[in-house]
């Protein structure tokens, strides 16, 4: 078994696929309110196909952990089916979903028999009208009643997501803290990064993760919880002496890229070997042209070879990619 390694001396076990760009949310830092182009439905691999790629992953490149993504996951007809079917090929693998958690109530059982092992949800406040006015959609209980159903199903430790916003939710850091701890959620903040469809993003109104700290330091104490971080995108940090903790994903102003385990699988079948690269690698056709298992490893490998060293978000020439988050999945 030959591994994902990149010339700057990484290696990828941590598979993120993206099941669809679609989404049922129209969140402002995200996408616009009419929504994108979506992308064709012909284009988007099947559930066999998708199936068949992690296989090569798992079997060929040493990938130990998938993640499915989207947009937003739970919209993919086939998910349920896909995770069964990665669940009977191995035994072992670790298997999430990254999810807005609407319609999670209904399929949370589902999906933890089927062999999924844990999901983390997005939910940036727990005020229900700020909530819509951040994601366009009244639909705030939703998620409050698929997050119990996802801790219920055993589909925890649960982890929520919260992206702060200047002048909306940045006032709320350490409210949305108390009712996660109240649930037994893990909370974790992450930097706005420049991946919106508008081309909107700017370093300048971005919350910063000191911010983010100073804001939660006024009702919590926090100290760096000594726990080997490894490639964990997030700093945790204990709340009043712990057990409990809280992240903070500093991924614009304190990047963690020499750390990356990560590698990237879109809807249409195409390798990011990082959320920011400006290339791709087609394994779609590569499938449909009959290409063998271990042809499908050989391009992966070489994919993943090119990674760049860092996001390089900060360097004067840097272009955001062509896809936006919600076709990459994050
Ligand atoms: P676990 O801690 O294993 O549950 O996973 P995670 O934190 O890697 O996954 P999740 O999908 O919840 O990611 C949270 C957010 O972290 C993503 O939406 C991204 O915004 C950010 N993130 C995840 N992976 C990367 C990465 O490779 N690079 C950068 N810059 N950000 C990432
Ligand atoms: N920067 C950081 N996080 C983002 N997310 C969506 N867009 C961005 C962005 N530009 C978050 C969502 C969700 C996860 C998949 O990524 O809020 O938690
Ligand atoms: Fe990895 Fe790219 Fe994220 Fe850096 S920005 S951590 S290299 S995926």
């Amino acid at each position: 078994m030959q591994p994902l390694i990149d010339q700057h001396g990484r290696t990828a076990t941590d598979l993120r696929v993206s099941l669809t760009d679609r989404c049922n949310l129209r969140c402002t830092y995200c996408m616009p309110a009419e929504g994108l182009d979506w992308m064709p439905l012909e284009d988007q691999l099947s559930d066999d196909e998708v199936v068949r790629l992690i296989r090569v992953a798992v079997r060929e490149l040493g990938v130990e952990e998938v993640r499915f993504t989207g947009g937003e996951p739970l919209v993919r007809r086939g998910l349920v089916d896909i995770v069964r079917q990665v669940r009977a090929f191995d035994a072992d693998v670790e298997m999430s979903i990254t999810t807005n958690a609407l319609g999670l109530a209904r399929t949370a059982s589902a999906l933890a028999e089927a062999g999924l092992n844990r999901v983390n949800v997005s939910l940036d406040t727990v005020r229900s009208e700020v909530f819509h006015e951040i994601t366009r959609r009244d639909r705030f209980h939703d998620v409050v009643e698929g997050l119990a159903a996802a801790e219920a199903a055993g589909l925890g430790p649960v982890k929520v997501n919260a992206v702060l916003l200047r002048g909306v939710n940045d006032d709320q850091a350490p409210e949305l803290l108390g009712w996660c701890l109240e649930r037994g959620y893990q909370l974790r903040f992450i930097e706005q990064m420049p991946l919106d469809a508008q081309h909107g993003w700017d370093r300048a109104s971005m919350v910063t993760a000191d911010e983010i700290f100073a804001s939660l330091a006024t009702r919590y104490d926090l100290t760096p919880a000594h726990e080997p971080r490894g490639s964990a995108p997030a700093e945790l940090f204990l709340v009043d002496g712990g057990p409990a903790t809280v992240g903070v994903i500093a991924s614009v102003t304190r990047p963690f890229c020499g750390d990356c385990d990560r590698v990237r699988l879109t809807a249409d079948g195409q390798v990011r070997n990082c959320l920011f690269a400006r290339t791709e690698s087609d394994l779609r056709g590569a499938l449909r042209a009959g290409a063998s298992d271990e042809e499908l490893a050989d391009r992966w490998r070489i994919a993943m070879w090119g990674k760049l060293p860092g996001h390089g978000i900060d360097d004067p020439t840097f272009l955001q990619p062509d896809r936006p988050m919600s076709a990459i999945g994050g």
